[in-house]
């Protein structure tokens, strides 16, 4: 068997008409939906990932400010930079981008944003809203894994779901999004004992650990559905996930790619999730 693509490039391309028909309807009302982006410091992969949120907000119609500050920036002035948003009637969307520089307490900064604007879904509140199925804003990785596994009609209701890597921002709020579609959810993690032995009895694998080659082909139940959330480079330099492509996709009944799968299907959530954000503000009047 070789595995059907989940191409994220064109999935989001069809969810970001979505977006700009709800950015023109704000728009109708008198709003534009807002993002601001936070970068510290010249860390080289902020810079790309900064880049194209800002990029995707212009191509959408929503407004971006792209704030970028050297590295010796303080703590206090990036909290006071914060509140200041916070009160800015025309951002809807505060990110700032990690890594933070080493002085700066990441979490005393994601816990500075209001939970209305946390559209990175980092905030407690926001963890804790998913833990309980109440409204707020879900990470947009996962939350852009859970539109993959929609766009091909998977049923989770009692499938077994394995993800693999317990991070805040995908690992942890995957499992619970698997959950509330009701799967069966294992987290695996560096200190699993037998990693092979979950993978092979899930019908749904999601890596997100951030080192090449962790789900090989003989860890997959032919026909399961695999989505990459790696990011890394092979020894020639390419983009590549945590998944062996080649491998799995010759087991796997389907498989998103890396680059062109989970990727844009972040950025797009994050779309999704200002869109949201502004929307509520505006049934807030
Ligand atoms: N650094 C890597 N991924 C992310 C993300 O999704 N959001 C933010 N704010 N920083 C990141």
């Amino acid at each position: 068997m070789t595995a059907q693509l989940i191409d994220g490039t064109a999935l989001s391309k069809l969810l970001r008409t979505e977006v700009a028909e709800r950015a023109t309807a704000l728009r109708s009302h008198g709003i534009t939906p807002g993002l601001a982006v936070i970068q510290v410091g010249e860390n080289p992969a902020s810079h790309v990932y900064v880049r194209s949120k800002v990029k995707a907000c212009q191509d959408n119609g929503l407004h971006s400010v792209l704030e970028h500050y050297p590295v010796t920036l303080s703590e206090t002035d990036l909290l006071a930079r914060i509140t200041t948003l916070n009160n800015d009637p025309a951002i809807h969307g505060i990110l700032v981008q990690l890594p933070l520089p080493p002085h700066i307490d990441a979490q005393e900064v994601i816990q500075a944003i209001s939970p209305a604007k946390d559209v990175d879904g980092f905030h407690v509140a926001s963890a804790g809203a998913l833990m309980v199925g109440q409204p707020g804003f879900w990470p947009c990785t996962p939350y852009g894994c859970m539109k993959m596994l929609e766009s091909i009609g998977c049923e989770l209701k009692g499938k077994h779901a394995v993800v693999i890597g317990r991070s805040n921002i995908v690992g942890k709020p995957m499992a619970l999004l698997l959950l509330q579609k009701n799967a069966t959810v294992t987290i695996c993690h560096s200190a699993t004992r037998d990693l092979k032995a979950m993978t092979l009895q899930a019908d749904v694998i999601v890596a997100a650990v951030g080192k090449r080659n962790v789900l090989t082909a003989d860890m997959v139940k032919p026909g399961a559905v695999v989505i990459d959330v790696g990011m890394n480079r092979n020894d020639q330099g390419k983009l590549c996930g945590d998944v062996d492509f080649e491998g799995v996709r010759q087991v796997a009944g389907y498989i998103t790619p890396v680059p062109g799968g989970v990727g844009p299907m972040t950025i797009t959530m994050l779309l999704f999730n200002t869109l949201e954000a502004a929307e509520r503000s505006l049934m807030s009047v």
